[in-house]
């Protein structure tokens, strides 16, 4: 059973589905309805050639409790009536954990795409979300070697990680030559000439005052900035009186088909945001970004020179998109591939792992292990595990009591040579 509910979701998960029908995998496809109008749903389905879900539950908007109630009841409801043998979520959304969750407590394998990505902001809806589903997934499909990582320090054991890629990066090496390039010129602009923006994080477009900070940036930008409107920020702009700042240089105009989108990213000089798969995309694609936030979780895109991470304050923003207007280069994302988000292929990684029996019996005869083993607590490996169990945690570091403190990073000699970790892709990818 696959589950979507908002529009990244639909994207990210498109290449899984494609995957699995290519395989004519026995599967169906829930759809929570967190996202409905057409902008922001359907047309995705539509662009992206995948066929209508089979369940739509009609969960619309509401706050966390009442959103994310309504998701885990409905999908109890479903997994009652077809006894799916596993449900993979992606993400971090309330779609996600709703779904993860109501399957876990029915005993059903939980399936986590995009696993292991870490702001350590808890302030965050989304860090909430991810870390739980973490906890309940039997496997975590970690998109980057630093997920993987994050996931055995937050001790889930290494046979439950596995690490496979982003499937964005599938979609975007598949669907290259259908970007609409054209949108560029229906929009009055020119090629390398503007921005795009795109906000929508609740932290950002929430507050009125933090709003019109971001909005007060991008309206002296000395370039003519392309801003599509998530529902969520078009409606904090309309409640804190702030559409005096929609007007030139800002364009601002609906939710973008995927195509059209990525036309608008493709060829921009910069993009300006603070949404996850807008930041990868960049990267992939070889757009400069420029990230309004105080944390990310997808650290790879700054470190390796991609993205600029700045706070939303109206200055930062300010001196940044002139700074990236002015050194728009990015390096060639093939290059970092391997300490990022893998190449092609990871669609074709996941479902061979979930299709493999073999990868869920060992999963659930492992954790049948684990649990016979603990007496008290969580398990410190080295003391409590018998060796079979202690060599899914070698990649991490113990102390001399044996306890497993955390993860031995790259550059780390240590004498055991066996317990260093080496942080390459494919070193450490499965599913192949
Ligand atoms: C959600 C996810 C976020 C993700 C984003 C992708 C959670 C907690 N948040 O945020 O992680 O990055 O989707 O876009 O799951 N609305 C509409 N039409 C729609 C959808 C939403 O008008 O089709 C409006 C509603 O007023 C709603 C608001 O947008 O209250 C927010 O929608 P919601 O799904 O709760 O959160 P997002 O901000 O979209
Ligand atoms: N996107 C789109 N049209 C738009 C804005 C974004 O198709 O007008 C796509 C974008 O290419 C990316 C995804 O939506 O794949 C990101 O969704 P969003 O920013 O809503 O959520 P996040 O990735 O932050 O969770």
């Amino acid at each position: 059973m696959v589950v979507v509910g908002t529009r990244p979701e639909i994207i990210k998960m498109a290449p899984i589905v494609r995957e699995l029908r290519r395989r004519s995998a026995d599967f169906f496809v829930v759809h929570t309805g967190q996202h409905y109008d057409w902008e922001m749903s359907s047309v995705f389905f539509e662009e992206l050639r995948l066929s209508e879900p089979d369940y739509y539950l009609n969960v619309k908007s509401g706050s966390h409790g009442v959103q994310t109630g309504k998701i885990l009841e409905r999908i109890e409801g479903v997994i009652e009536k077809e006894s799916p043998d596993l449900v993979i979520v992606v993400g971090d959304t309330n779609s996600a954990l709703g779904a993860a969750l109501a399957a876990a407590k029915m005993h059903v394998c939980v399936a986590h795409v995009e696993a292991g990505c870490r702001s350590y902001d808890r302030r965050m809806p989304e860090e909430i979300n991810r870390e739980l589903v973490a906890r309940v997934a039997s496997l975590n499909f970690a998109p980057s070697p630093r997920a993987y990582i994050n996931l055995l320090m937050e001790g889930i054991p290494r046979y439950k990680v596995f690490l496979v890629g982003h499937p964005i990066v599938d979609l975007l090496y598949e669907i290259k030559d259908r970007i609409k390039d054209d949108v560029v010129k229906e929009f009055g602009l020119t090629k390398y000439q503007y921005v795009l923006a795109t906000f929508h994080r609740a932290e950002n477009v929430d507050d009125p005052k933090i709003l019109g900070e971001i909005l007060a940036s991008l309206s002296e930008s000395p370039l003519p900035v392309i801003f599509p409107i998530h529902p969520r920020t078009r409606e904090r702009i309309k409640e804190s009186g702030l559409e005096k700042y929609l007007k030139e240089p800002i364009i601002s105009v609906k939710p973008q088909p995927y195509l059209a989108f990525l036309g608008l990213l493709r060829n921009s000089r910069l993009v300006v945001t603070d949404s996850g798969g807008v930041q990868q995309e960049a990267a992939i694609i070889g757009i400069r970004a420029v990230t309004v936030r105080e944390n990310i979780e997808w650290v790879e895109t700054v470190i390796y020179g991609f993205n600029e991470l700045v706070a939303p304050e109206r200055n930062a923003i300010m001196e940044a998109l002139i700074r990236g207007i002015g050194n728009p280069g990015v390096p060639k994302y093939e290059e970092y591939a391997n300490k990022m988000f893998g190449m092609p292929g990871v669609a074709r990684r996941i479902v061979n792992m979930i299709l493999n029996e073999e990868t869920l019996d060992r999963i659930r005869r492992l954790d049948e292990k684990m649990r016979k083993q603990v007496i008290h607590g969580y398990p410190t490996p080295k003391l409590s595990l018998k060796k079979e169990i202690r060599e899914e945690f070698s990649l991490l570091y113990f102390d001399k009591r044996g306890e497993c403190i955390r993860p031995i990073l790259e550059e780390e000699t240590l004498e055991e040579p066996e317990y260093r970790i080496i942080l390459d892709f494919q070193a450490l990818s499965k599913g192949d």
